[in-house]
């Protein structure tokens, strides 16, 4: 048994009902609200003065607490950075998913304790912004052996590993197309499956075309590897419903939806991952999270944290964003940021701080989650606890 610890002083305590069917959260109505730790996990949850005995008491005097952030889409195995093609963005290059190759020549280049260093640096800029839980994609390797390292590397830093070696073609299969298909489907699977909690393609105009994603996904099922996909992020296109069709856990970008995209999310279990520090960062149009919200579909929130079409570890950024640009309530956007990433991972325990969930909790210098979206850009983080030890 680890030391047990009681929160008190709680100015505004968000629980989060997995439970509740709407996709708000909603802070407990009682102002004097703590809760209880013990081996990890929340043990009680009441009013302070009748909080149990404990080893440690942490009185977090008047703010609020709330569950720590699920970032469930980051690229975070990589080398160097493209800084130069953001500024080029700017001033009205548009993004491709060509970029990405410039990527993938740097990150061949560089050792495991170099790629190492950059997936801790990140995870650790995104501790401190209270995300508690992470998803790390591969691909920026693309051969059978930087992919398996990538993914190696991800398992070990981070709570998710998700194989994408369906990012882009690499410029060496460029005339060859099929044959990286085949390569990604065949050997390099099969060497990353023992890895990889997800698979993810990124079915998009440059990248990998509905037949190409269909067989990696196919493959993925063959192996017993749930799904993900990178769906209409450039454009229009299948994605969405072929997320839906494969039963994946989430689509993630859903830039550019049609109304049958939309009833599809709404009808199906896949959650619809939303990814506005892109729309930021490529200066493209965001989401329509209220069109998705008011179907009834699942929505959560990422920052697709990777050197090229978004380069921010910063949920409450993206919070920030999802209520001014994307017309979410800050209810709903701290909802999407924790519990709704918690789905995108399949996760019951996170996301929330329910009797039984693991104590991963983020105290903000704030009386209020409102002040997540009220206060942009200013850290608000004052500390954060995983599994009930403070990890920042
Ligand atoms: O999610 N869309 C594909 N992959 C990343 C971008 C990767 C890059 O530009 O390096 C994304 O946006
Ligand atoms: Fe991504």
């Amino acid at each position: 048994m680890t030391k047990s610890l009681v929160v008190t002083g709680i100015g505004e305590l968000t629980v989060n009902n997995p439970q509740a069917v709407d996709n708000e959260s909603k802070p407990e109505p009682a102002s004097n609200m703590a809760f209880a730790v013990q081996d990890g996990r929340i043990a009680w949850i009441g009013l302070s003065d009748e909080a149990p005995a404990a080893d440690d008491v942490l009185d977090v005097a008047g703010r609020a607490v709330i569950p720590g952030f699920v970032d469930s889409h980051a690229h975070l195995v990589f080398a160097g950075d493209r800084a130069a093609e953001f500024a080029a963005r700017m001033t009205g290059t548009p993004y491709s998913a060509g970029g990405i190759r410039t990527t993938v020549a740097a990150t061949r280049a560089a050792d495991d304790v170099q790629l190492r260093a950059n997936v801790r640096r990140l995870v650790h800029e995104m501790a401190r912004q209270g995300t508690t839980t992470v998803e790390c994609k591969t691909g920026y390797g693309l051969t059978v052996d930087d992919e398996l390292r990538a993914l190696r590397i991800a398992k070990e830093e981070c709570d998710a590993a998700t194989f994408l070696g369906a990012h882009v073609v690499p410029a060496e299969y460029a005339d060859r197309r099929a044959e990286y298909v085949d390569l990604v489907r065949g050997p390099m699977l099969d060497a990353c499956a023992e890895y990889a909690d997800y698979v993810d393609v990124f079915c998009e105009r440059g990248a990998y075309d509905e037949a190409e994603t269909r067989l990696i996904l196919d493959a993925a099922k063959a192996h017993g590897i749930p799904v993900r996909l990178h769906a209409n992020q450039l454009g229009h296109g299948p994605g969405v419903q072929l997320a839906v069709e494969y039963g994946a856990a989430s689509a993630d970008h859903c830039t550019y939806l049609e109304a049958a995209d939309i009833d599809a999310l709404a009808g199906s279990e896949t959650v619809a991952t939303l990814l506005p520090g892109v729309e930021f960062s490529t200066r493209s149009p965001y989401p329509d999270a209220r069109s998705l919200l008011d179907a009834g579909a699942s929505v959560a929130i990422a920052t697709d944290c990777n050197p090229g079409s978004c380069y921010t570890s910063s949920m409450p950024f993206c919070i920030a964003l999802a209520v001014r640009e994307m017309r979410m309530s800050p209810g709903e956007a701290l909802r999407a940021a924790t519990l709704g990433g918690a789905q995108a991972l399949r996760r019951t325990d996170i996301g929330h701080l329910s009797l039984g969930a693991r104590a991963d909790f983020a105290v903000l210098d704030a009386p209020s989650h409102l002040h997540l979206a009220y206060r942009p850009g200013v850290p608000l983080i004052h500390s954060v606890w995983k599994n009930g030890r403070k990890s920042v």
